[in-house]
């Protein structure tokens, strides 16, 4: 297939003219409250993962990396994610703790954008957060060397083993190398997707976590 055929037209007029209004969607002052509301929205109509972010980091060279993680808690602290602190993202983020993050729910047509540094969650925080896990996601998390090469499927399927017997009917404790980061925003941005493309932004903003949000419209 081309690229034509593959990547869908432009909408023609008739087909942006039937696109839904969404009415007024900036229903709170408060940026986490309107965020909660909107993915409170998006859990119902997403088929999967609602709470699925892109995640943005900068290497060492300064290149933009970015891969999917899984929104775990929210509120006006940040935004937390759980990983490997080894792998690229927590390479990348011991030595720049700054990041980005997008959601995009294509069912209800919206974006959510934040910006901010990046602070680890406390062992307890991750602790607890693990202990949520099915045993074999924790036994898992033990066994992938997440972003290292890895010699094929039977390897992994080798240290899972050796996990599992390792731990057999005890408990499965966090691995030093998994923990959480929190994203605290300075900024965040709501997007909305309007007819024509004129298209619905409200952007937040705050010198640092202790100053007050100021807001203002962008022009789509
Ligand atoms: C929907 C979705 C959710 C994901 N959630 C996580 C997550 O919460 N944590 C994680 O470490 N990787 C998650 N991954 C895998 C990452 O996208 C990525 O492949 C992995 O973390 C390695 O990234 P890195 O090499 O940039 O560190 C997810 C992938 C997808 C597609």
């Amino acid at each position: 297939m081309t690229a034509d055929e593959l990547i869908p037209p432009s909408p023609s007029e008739e087909a942006y003219s039937a696109d839904e209004d969404q009415g007024e969607v900036f229903t709170d002052d408060d940026p986490v409250a309107l965020f909660s509301d909107w993915l409170a929205l998006a859990k119902t109509t997403e088929p999967n993962d609602p709470n699925a972010m892109a995640l943005a980091t900068v290497d060492a060279d300064g290149l933009p990396d970015v891969r999917m993680v899984l929104l775990k808690d929210v509120d006006a602290a940040g935004l937390t994610f759980y990983t490997n602190t080894e792998s690229a993202k927590g390479e990348q983020l011991a030595a720049n703790s700054k990041a980005a993050i997008c959601f995009h729910w294509k069912t209800i047509r919206r974006q959510v954008r934040f910006r901010g540094a990046v602070a680890p969650v406390s062992d307890e925080a991750a602790d607890a957060y693990f202990k949520t896990r099915a045993r074999s996601a924790r036994i898992g998390a033990w066994a992938s060397a997440q972003s290292r090469p890895m010699a094929g499927k039977l390897a992994l399927a080798k240290e899972v083993a050796i996990k599992a017997a390792q731990f057999g009917l005890g408990e499965v404790p966090r691995p030093p190398h998994w923990s959480g980061y929190r994203i605290v925003p300075t900024q965040i941005e709501f997007w909305v997707n309007r007819p024509f493309r004129l298209h619905d932004r409200l952007q937040f903003k705050r010198k640092n976590a202790q100053s007050e949000w100021t807001t203002e419209k962008l022009y789509p």
